[in-house]
């Protein structure tokens, strides 16, 4: 059984430590994801809700230098620093950070061609409204990837994602510590494919890769009458 917990906005000072250990240790994992995120529109419009200091976002927009991304977080602290982050990569005209909360977006109906997000779903309280309003601004056709890490992962699988992430020595050293001694409450795949089957979403699957997991849902295209 999984105890779950509300989901954390990550206020000052809370968001400085986070955004700390991210930056030191961890910012290769964003380029792997970036490099795992399936990008259908390479010129269209993504959406990060609970996305920190927008790491994800700025590796993804240096990946794909059409993409047009909006990086949102419920803390102002993180969107303040996610500015910052978006004026170091130069990508103030294509990355724009907002305070947002996710399950009540500012976004019209239909905005998005792919939404994403790491390290959250395990917070959710609600998947079913989130999926909901994460459903609702995508356009028709368009796609969630969500990236969560996978419960119960172990050393092994740990050592393998930071060769195949080309972490640096520290990262390699926190991200071994992590896998051997850190348990962080991440919620099983049985937990996420029942939330998907509630979703709205059409092809949602739920699948483990070595220390993660994928959660993929695309927004049903109306038939033509
Ligand atoms: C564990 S952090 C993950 C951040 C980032 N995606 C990453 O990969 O490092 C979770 C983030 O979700 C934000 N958050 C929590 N509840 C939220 C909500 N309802 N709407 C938007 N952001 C939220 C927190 O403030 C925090 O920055």
């Amino acid at each position: 059984m999984v105890i779950r917990m509300e989901p954390v906005v990550f206020n000052f000072p809370h968001s400085r430590l986070y955004d700390f250990y991210t930056k030191v240790f961890f910012l290769k994992i964003y380029e792997q994801f970036a490099r795992w995120i399936p990008v259908g529109n390479p010129k269209g419009k993504v959406l990060d809700v609970g996305a920190a200091a927008g790491y994800l976002g700025a590796a993804l927009a240096e990946k794909y230098p059409q993409l047009n991304i909006y990086s949102t977080d419920l803390s102002q602290d993180m969107v303040r620093l996610n500015r910052k982050v978006i004026r170091r990569n130069k990508l103030a005209d294509r990355v724009i950070a907002q305070c947002e909360d996710a399950y009540n977006l500012s976004f019209a109906d239909s905005t998005f061609d792919l939404v994403i997000n790491s390290f959250t779903f395990h917070h959710w309280d609600n998947p079913k409204r989130m999926f909901a309003e994460l459903y609702r601004v995508l356009k028709p056709g368009g796609e969630m990837f969500i990236i969560d890490g996978k419960q119960g992962f172990n050393y092994e699988e740990m050592k393998e994602f930071c060769r195949t992430a080309g972490f640096g020595p520290l990262g390699r050293l926190l991200a071994r510590i992590m896998g051997k001694f850190v348990w962080i409450d991440f919620v099983s795949t049985d937990y996420a494919h029942s939330a998907l089957a509630s979703s709205p979403f059409e092809n949602a699957t739920c699948e483990e890769t070595g220390v993660f997991m994928f959660l993929r849902g695309s927004k049903a295209v109306p038939a033509l009458a």
